[in-house]
């Protein structure tokens, strides 16, 4: 990659001409770079968006751990690959050198064979922010078993309906999470949710909290004497360029959740190549991004992006509350951490707080800012440059997604002149394309679209876990000859691109994505719901929250409306998981429809928004009265 470590505007433009006008020469060239392959390609990259058929370094042979691990060994066996911080200050931070990290993974891996896993199998890791986490993901890819990380945040109906989906032989967690000041007993959220999962033959528990939880007998095991006894040593498992790594679920706007596959090799080229220049990254730095691992973020940002590079990557298990609002900061301080990845909620929480947290530690360690997940407003943009990087240190906002398993479009550090809410200009290799909604493309600049991919990239997903008609269907379909994301975006004068928001179902809270379907399915459960509808309002720390319209089964008199909206966000918690809970319930007679009986959601998004004067043509309504009393009862 190091002919592609960009230095300048000028390199940019020339690189990213470069990829468009021959995108296989440009992708050979960067897969000849620095990784072990066991056998070279015959075709770089073989693609049909009509099928959703792509292909990518066809016919390769490699593991994904060597390129992550073993390589680095030589040169950089005592150099920390993953530094702990601990949700408990008073704890000591773990440095694991790469010797050792190779270590835990072999054994790790050698753990899983011993319970019959195979190349192929499905592993479900449902573990907090601790290494056994990224160890176990890494033992997996080592065997050739594809990991389904399921974040520990989700419930347990949320966790079975993910193993289920793709039926995963065996479970790996822990007897409990730290979280802040709280602990979560997230042993038995396993044992409710495997109740209802019949293709796990076994679990294996991490011990972090000693709390007491119960075994299930032929079942449940603790890890640590199985690793005590298991081997050092473990031959990687060859694998073809695009078996798949992993699953990873995401939200749709409609039923159930997309296990997007991610496979090999594109995969690894892709994660390895945008760390290197979204971030600059320069062999020493120490690089921290807060995301969970159970997100697409800290796999491709935390794991394999980072120790492709032979990076030093922080883990963190805590939250950015704990002790106390200036925990990130010191946490920068205490490990002179480089480049910083976060999210705009998070900012605009540590936004609110006394400046005082942050202006107590040293910073200056700071180069790059980063910022995913949701659109970074002027304001958290501000206050992020000004006190945080203090005007020092460039802001990478960076927009991809699940699907696109890499950064896709971000400024370069250093290089690309960044201009606040904007994540200007694509990386090299990407093609954004900007439609209009008679599926026109718009070309030049000052225009407002919806943002598709004309070409493949390596980093792409190739289906839906068990259904690729969905995958064709959902990114495939809407138009021709191009990748289709759910967000908006215009192109400014220069170019640039701004991220305007989904134009989908799927509302980002937190930077975490719901569907809403989903919820109004757990709403609709409770005995005296007829039923619901969500959709999102602007919140000044989550972004987005969530608003539930509801209608009774009867006309509620006589309830107790207090308590019945706790029992549906207590549906909610156990349904989806309590990222997903409703800021504000309105109950309502009946929900707008139109005379085919849709939900019209687009005048519900208006009045949870409060934009009510402009509510559009509400005549081809079937029951317009209704329209009235959800606007004057509004919240
Ligand atoms: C949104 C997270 C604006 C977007 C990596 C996308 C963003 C969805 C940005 C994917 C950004 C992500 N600016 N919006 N910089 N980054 N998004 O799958 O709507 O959890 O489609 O992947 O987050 O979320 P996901």
């Amino acid at each position: 990659m190091s002919n592609y470590h960009i230095k300048n505007l000028e390199e940019y433009f020339q690189v990213y001409r470069k990829s468009v006008r021959d995108p296989k020469t440009f992708w050979d060239e960067i897969g000849q770079e620095h990784f072990i392959w066991h056998r070279k390609w015959d075709r770089v990259l073989s693609a049909d968006f009509k099928s959703a058929s792509v292909k990518w370094y066809e016919g390769a042979k490699l593991n994904i751990t060597e390129n992550c691990i073993d390589r680095h060994l030589r040169t950089k066996g005592n150099q920390t690959a993953i530094i702990f911080e601990p949700n408990d200050p008073n704890e000591n931070a773990v440095h694991i050198s790469y010797n050792e990290l190779h270590e835990r993974v072999c054994k790790f891996a050698n753990v899983l064979k011993s319970q019959g896993i195979q190349k192929g199998d499905r592993v479900c890791i449902y573990l907090p922010m601790i290494p056994e986490l990224a160890v176990a993901i890494l033992a997996c890819a080592r065997i050739g078993a594809i990991h389904s990380v399921v974040f520990a945040g989700f419930s347990s109906t949320a966790l079975s309906t993910r193993i289920n989906d793709s039926e995963c032989k065996i479970v790996i967690t822990a007897d409990g999470s730290y979280r802040g000041a709280k602990t979560i007993d997230l042993k038995s959220i396993v044992d409710d949710a495997l109740e209802d999962c019949p293709s796990v033959k076994s679990v294996l528990v991490v011990q972090r909290i000693n709390s007491k939880i119960s075994m299930k007998v032929n079942r449940d095991q603790w890890l640590q004497p199985l690793l005590d006894i298991a081997s050092p040593d473990c031959p990687p498992e060859i694998m073809d360029a695009e078996d798949p790594l992993f699953i990873l679920y995401t939200s749709g706007s409609t039923g159930k959740p997309k296990g997007m596959v991610h496979t090999t090799a594109g995969y690894m080229v892709y994660t390895a190549f945008t760390f290197k220049n979204a971030f600059q990254y320069r062999d020493k730095d120490i690089y921290w991004c807060t995301a969970d691992i159970g997100w697409i973020t800290g796999h491709s940002y935390i794991v394999y992006g980072p120790l492709a590079n032979g990076a030093t990557t922080v883990l963190f298990e805590g939250v950015p509350s704990y002790p106390d609002f200036g925990r990130f900061w010191q946490i920068v301080d205490k490990h002179k951490v480089n480049q910083f990845y976060t999210a705009p909620t998070a900012i605009r929480a540590l936004a609110k707080q006394n400046l005082a947290f942050a202006e107590k530690c040293d910073l200056s360690s700071l180069k790059v800012l980063g910022s995913v997940g949701e659109p970074i407003n002027e304001e958290a943009w501000h206050w992020y440059n000004d006190n945080i990087g203090r005007n020092n240190s460039p802001i990478i906002d960076t927009w991809w997604q699940t699907e696109t398993g890499g950064i896709m479009i971000s400024p370069i550090p250093y290089v690309t002149p960044t201009k606040p809410t904007y994540a200007t200009l694509p990386m090299p290799g990407v093609q954004p394309a900007l439609m209009d909604d008679n599926g026109k493309e718009l070309v030049g600049n000052q225009v407002e679209g919806r943002l598709c991919i004309k070409f493949p990239w390596p980093g792409m997903a190739r289906t839906i876990w068990g259904n690729h008609d969905r995958y064709r269907e959902t990114y495939f379909s809407a138009y021709e000859n191009m990748y289709f994301t759910g967000d908006g975006a215009l192109r400014d004068e220069v170019g640039y691109y701004r991220i305007t928001g989904r134009v989908d179902d799927v509302i980002i809270v937190s930077g975490h994505n719901l569907g809403t379907a989903p919820i109004e399915d757990a709403v609709n459960e409770h005995p005296a719901v007829a039923e619901s509808a969500i959709v999102g309002f602007p919140h000044d720390i989550k972004g987005s929250a969530l608003y539930g319209f509801v209608s009774l089964k009867e006309t509620g008199m006589g309830r107790d409306h207090e308590n019945l909206k706790k029992e549906i966000n207590q549906i909610i918690t156990e349904h989806v998981g309590p990222i997903a809970k409703l800021d504000k319930i309105q109950f309502t007679s009946a929900l707008p429809k139109t005379r085919s009986g849709k939900i019209m959601r687009r005048i519900l998004r208006k009045i949870a928004c409060n934009d009510v004067a402009n509510l559009g043509d509400t005549s081809t309504l079937l029951n317009p009265e209704v329209v009235e009393e959800i606007k004057s009862n509004s919240l």
